[in-house]
């Protein structure tokens, strides 16, 4: 098993040479105390705060990426541009409103919080997270979605092996992912995992719109090597950065712990944003880097 190493964070965020020389080989980075605890907390109790102030009238919707019947589903379409709650399966009753404590039912949060709250986006643009991100290669880098995903105890779903290029399509490719614990996370509760330099293999599939329905499209049907797949446990904290064609996901969590985490994908400005993308923003709202307005 390829071990991956593990990097204290710089002071200005800057990747050293040593990163970037894992970066180029694993396609991963795991960097611990990346983000103060007490930012970790601020966005954890942020996130109730969102979910006990929705109105599940307001519609729901069920986010699993085993069953993926979201894809039709409004909600999550129109969701680029707006901070929505997301339900798990088996969460919600047949009218689609949690059937268990709301806490305990929610899927994740997405998409825009790092526009639209001002506690997501102080977290979103810290200048340490921008020299990170231009460090790696992003020339002008914009932050396109934000998400965060619940993971509760006992019931936390799994996210499946995907490529994060995916669903985040410019041409040239330039997706990258930040993953970051909110807490503690380790194989026994769910913890990312990841195939170390399977960034350098073929980008498996395309989930975009065509005639005006989402559909995943197969572009080469290898199988990702799951057997060269190592967990990523990461403390609190910690940022994972995942290069927008490593494989990776994560296991279901049967603990009895929590294991939430906040996720923030940029693209390249200098790439072209493919207009069949799934995210879509208004003429008013566009994607925006990490400075302030711009
Ligand atoms: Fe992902």
């Amino acid at each position: 098993m390829t071990a991956i190493p593990r990097f204290a964070a710089t002071a200005d965020g800057a990747p050293t040479p040593a990163m970037l020389e894992t970066w180029d080989r694993d396609g991963v980075l795991v960097i611990e105390n990346a983000v103060p605890a007490a930012a970790c907390d601020a966005l954890i109790e942020r996130s109730r705060a969102i979910v006990e102030a929705w109105d599940p009238a307001e519609g729901a919707a069920v986010f699993s990426t085993t069953a993926p019947r979201h894809a039709a589903d409004r909600w999550f379409r129109e969701s680029g541009d707006k901070v929505r709650v997301f339900l798990k399966a088996g969460a919600v009753d047949a009218g689609g409103r949690p059937s268990s404590p709301r806490l305990d039912a929610v899927n994740k949060l997405g998409h825009a919080m790092h526009d639209l709250d001002p506690v997501f986006e102080r977290v979103s643009r810290r200048p340490q997270l921008a020299a990170l991100a231009r460090g790696l290669g992003l020339a002008d880098p914009l932050l396109v979605q934000s998400m965060v995903i619940w993971k509760p105890p006992a019931v936390g779903g799994e996210v499946t092996c995907h490529q994060d290029a995916t669903f985040l399509v410019t041409e040239p490719e330039s997706a990258v992912g930040f993953w970051l614990a909110l807490e503690d996370a380790d194989a026994g509760n769910g913890c990312l995992f990841a195939i170390p330099g399977g960034h350098r293999g073929p980008l498996r599939q395309l989930f975009h719109e065509v005639d005006g329905a989402l559909v995943t499209e197969t572009l080469d049907p290898t199988p990702f090597d799951v057997a060269a797949a190592v967990p990523l446990p990461a403390p609190k904290g910690t940022l994972v950065v995942l290069h927008g064609r490593l494989p990776h996901g994560s296991a279901p969590n049967t603990s009895n712990r929590s294991r939430m985490a906040y996720t923030l994908h940029a693209v390249d400005g200098a790439a072209r944003w493919h207009p069949g993308n799934w995210l879509r923003r208004p003429p008013g709202m566009p994607f925006r880097g990490f400075g302030p307005g711009g």
